[in-house]
């Protein structure tokens, strides 16, 4: 009877063990993500001069105060064409003048794994409920993301009537998610994550950063292995110690595309399906024959269909003959996001082995010993 009790105690223990080495036990944290509009509404930053065409500084038709709201009527270059939402007067305003009004709703429930995340997380949710949110925008955006949320319980949502996580959690709950394609991603496969690497530097970076890690990363970690000369080459002017930071300021991205583009450091951990989800969004840009988001681009995996980033990989009319090329560097890119997202795995994953295997040999001894110190007791 002992004896079992304590091979059951053992192999509990082991388990126990087991799961935290693998980093199982999830220290997810929910935070409601602030989603925007697209960019059609704009609001002044500064007072501006509205000029009367888009060949410069020439005639100016009148000065617009800060904080006006507009709508973007057409862009040449770096001028906007915009309608007052006050007066209706049109003109031509330099674009630094304007920031996209982004609207605010609570509604994709993202699972984000370290303190710094979060933090992120709330400061994009706090810029963006700064820039004027408009209820009947946020409601609209709510009820177009997930049919299943009634456009009464989105208005309450928004009022703040019923905690916005209620509306959220339904949404994130994933009973209909989209179906994400399996990517095969190895992070011990060092030429994938390299890889990875150059799709993330060549395409990615024109609009993400990753920020959480430094080049100087990417000679120390093994997986990576830059030598000195290609990290020189890759950082340019940048300081070994600085973040990998795309030249796109957050302004400039708001206005082309209307919403920020997020910091890929932790995207993997941070969404549900990891390197599947990455790979599969890049995958999944589809022409729009239903008409379903008549001014964005469509994709099959975004919630809610309509994303604001441009096929990146340019996967939509692509010819055949080039699908398997694609499809590698989307799964290589995912590959290096995924490492990133944790750059420590497989150290911790060696280091779970050896201690695995310590722990089932102590348990041998100690059952040995158990064995030999009752052995003349009678029971
Ligand atoms: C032209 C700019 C641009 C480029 C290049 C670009 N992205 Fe994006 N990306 C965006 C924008 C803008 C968003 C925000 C989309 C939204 O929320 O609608 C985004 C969002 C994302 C997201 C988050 C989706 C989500 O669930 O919120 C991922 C992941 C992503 N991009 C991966 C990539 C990868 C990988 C590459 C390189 C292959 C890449 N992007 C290249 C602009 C870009």
């Amino acid at each position: 009877m002992h004896r079992v009790k304590i091979i059951f105690l053992a192999m509990a223990f082991i388990g126990l063990s087991a799961a935290a080495l693998n980093g199982n036990f999830s220290t997810g944290v929910s935070v409601a993500q602030a989603a925007g509009q697209q960019g059609q509404l704009l609001k002044l930053m500064k007072p501006a001069k509205m000029h009367v065409d888009a060949s410069g500084p020439s005639e100016v038709s009148e000065i617009a105060g800060k904080g006006a709201v507009a709508t973007e009527l057409e862009r040449k270059d770096v001028w906007v064409r915009v309608r007052l939402q006050g007066n209706g007067h049109t003109g031509w305003i330099h674009h630094s003048y304007l920031a996209v009004v982004e609207t605010v709703a609570p509604v994709a429930v993202v699972e984000v794994p370290a303190v710094a995340a979060v933090v992120e997380e709330k400061v994009v949710a706090k810029e963006a409920a700064a820039v004027v949110p408009t209820a009947e925008k946020a409601v609209e955006h709510i009820v177009t993301k997930d049919a299943s949320v009634s456009p009464a319980d989105a208005h309450q949502a928004v009022a703040g009537e019923k905690p916005a996580k209620a509306v959220a959690k339904k949404e994130a709950s994933g009973h209909h998610g989209p179906v994400l394609r399996h990517a095969n991603v190895d992070m011990t496969d060092h030429a994938q994550i390299r890889r990875g690497l150059t799709v993330f530097t060549d395409v990615c970076m024109g609009c993400h950063s990753a920020k959480y890690l430094t080049y100087r990363g990417l000679m120390d970690y093994p997986e990576i292995g830059l030598t000195r000369e290609a990290l020189d080459e890759l950082r340019g002017e940048k300081s070994l110690m600085s973040g990998m930071i795309s030249d796109l300021s957050i302004e400039d991205a708001a206005l082309s595309y209307g919403k920020v583009p997020p910091d890929l450091s932790l995207i993997v951990p941070g969404r549900r399906g990891g390197a599947d989800y990455v790979y599969s969004l890049l995958t999944a840009y589809e022409h729009d024959h239903e008409g379903k988001v008549p001014d964005g681009n469509y994709n099959a995996v975004y919630a809610g269909n309509r994303i604001a980033m441009p096929d990146p990989l340019a996967w939509l009319d692509h010819d055949p003959g080039d699908e398997a090329e694609l499809k590698q560097q989307a799964e290589d890119v995912a590959a290096f996001l995924a490492f990133i997202g944790d750059p420590h795995q497989n150290t911790r994953r060696a280091i779970g082995r050896w201690v695995m295997g310590f722990l089932l040999l102590l348990t041998f001894v100690l059952w040995r010993l158990k064995v030999e110190v009752w052995k003349d007791v009678k029971h």
